[in-house]
């Protein structure tokens, strides 16, 4: 492919491609402008996370308020641009009598794909029999990782596929402390292929992180009593985790209220919301079957009990966490000091709000709610300004009715 211009936008400087921009996209000075508002991060950190950046992109810094997590009160920052989230998961945790969170040790796997090995039996005996020398050789790609308690621990080895597509998968687990761990995995993962190319006789293609974590899970478990929720509300929801245990197609929704919630705080945390993601929806079907990934049911008082387990693959070291200011700021609002901690309260916002939205869903629905920023919204889409938008956002809300058109008639009729 020729190179054109576009394609040579990393060796520009910014001016260069905003102007190169202005040029390719008929952009104008006012578009410019918004390019130049860079925020707190700022170019310089902005450039240290991406590549070809022409500006930052900003969302809603919000908190949620009344979170109770292991007899802790904490304030969680949620980086999220739908409304409504945030005030759904701040009311369950104020109807909630407050969260118990555990987390495993955060132990991720990498993942080594050995292909034309000849002898599996072998090969494996092979790998095995030299575990503890190939983690010492892992662990001597990072000593502070090792020096923090972590590093490589264990080796575990798969025999996949069938016929001629067979192959030997080897698994690296790697105690990564408080990062989130791909960079030390993937460096470790492919300095030990070498030797597990000789142990097994076969050939290495891909070395990396698994992003299906089943080893770093954090549970939460709380409980919304029938004196504060109802009980007619308590057995609306358990008839919608029923559904949801029962249709793939209402699961897939129920589980993207939880990640509302959690992917909210892994952005704010500066942690990688596609890894968490990823990881959540495997570990839903990683029983053969998708499934909603939290629990409901009714404890002998007739209470509700939420419990939520789900792999949370967080760090408060590396990354974003540390390059983006707010993402710094938001670890300091939440005042955790390791990433287990870090992974409990992101776990506890999503059962929250998945409690939530079942609860709106199976009662009331969630229009209602949803309405009134959406209203806003719609206002300013339709050109409302300043105190036209509250104005007409409320006439819409309370009519029932809105909508771009509808917004548009009761601006002209404000004239
Ligand atoms: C919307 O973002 C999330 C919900 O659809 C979740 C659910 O249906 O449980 C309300």
């Amino acid at each position: 492919m020729p190179e054109t211009a576009s394609s040579k936008l990393y060796k520009k400087t910014i001016p260069e491609r905003l102007d190169f921009l202005k040029q390719a996209c008929g952009l104008d000075d006012a578009d410019l402008v918004l390019l130049s508002k860079t925020g707190t991060l700022g170019l310089e950190n902005a450039q240290r996370l991406s590549e070809n950046v022409v500006g930052c992109y900003e969302l809603p810094f919000a908190i949620a308020t009344n979170f109770v997590v292991n007899g802790k009160t904490v304030l969680v920052p949620m980086v999220i641009e739908e409304p409504s989230v945030v005030a759904a998961a701040s009311n369950a945790a104020k109807l909630s009598e407050g969260f118990d969170a555990k987390t495993t040790e955060p132990l991720m796997i990498g993942q080594i794909q050995l292909v034309k090995v000849k002898d599996f039996s072998r090969a494996k005996k092979n790998i095995l029999k030299k575990q503890k020398e190939i983690l010492a050789l892992a662990n001597r790609q990072d000593s502070t990782l090792v020096k923090f308690g972590g590093g490589a621990k264990k080796i575990e080895v798969r025999k996949i596929g069938s016929g001629k597509k067979t192959m030997l998968i080897v698994h690296l687990i790697v105690d990564v402390r408080d990062a989130m761990g791909a960079n030390a995995i993937n460096t470790m993962c492919e300095k030990i292929t070498p030797v597990l190319e000789e142990l097994s006789g076969g050939k290495a293609r891909l070395r990396i992180i698994s992003n299906l974590a089943i080893y770093r899970l954090a549970t939460v478990k709380t409980v919304w009593k029938k004196e504060t929720i109802g009980e007619e509300t308590i057995d609306a929801v358990l008839d919608a985790h029923e559904f949801a245990k029962n249709d793939v197609f209402r699961a897939t929704t129920n589980n993207k209220g939880i990640m509302n919630g959690v992917d909210a705080v892994v952005v704010a945390t500066g942690n990688d919301f596609r890894a968490v993601e990823a990881g959540a929806h495997s570990y839903a079907a990683f029983k053969g079957k998708y499934r909603p990934l939290a629990d409901y049911r009714k404890n002998k008082n007739g209470d509700l009990e939420g419990e939520l387990t789900l792999p949370l693959a967080v760090g408060t070291i590396g990354g974003a966490t540390r390059t983006h200011p707010l993402a710094k700021l938001s670890l300091k609002i939440l005042g955790v000091k390791t990433a287990q901690e870090l992974a409990g309260i992101i776990a506890c916002v999503g059962l929250a709000n998945n409690f939530a939205a079942m609860r709106a869903l199976a009662t009331e629905g969630i229009q209602r709610g949803h309405m009134k920023l959406h209203a806003k919204n719609i206002a300013v889409t339709a050109g409302a300004k300043g105190e036209q938008v509250e104005k007409i956002a409320a006439k819409m809300a309370q009519e029932g009715n809105v909508s771009v058109s509808r917004a548009k008639e009761l601006l002209e009729k404000e004239g």
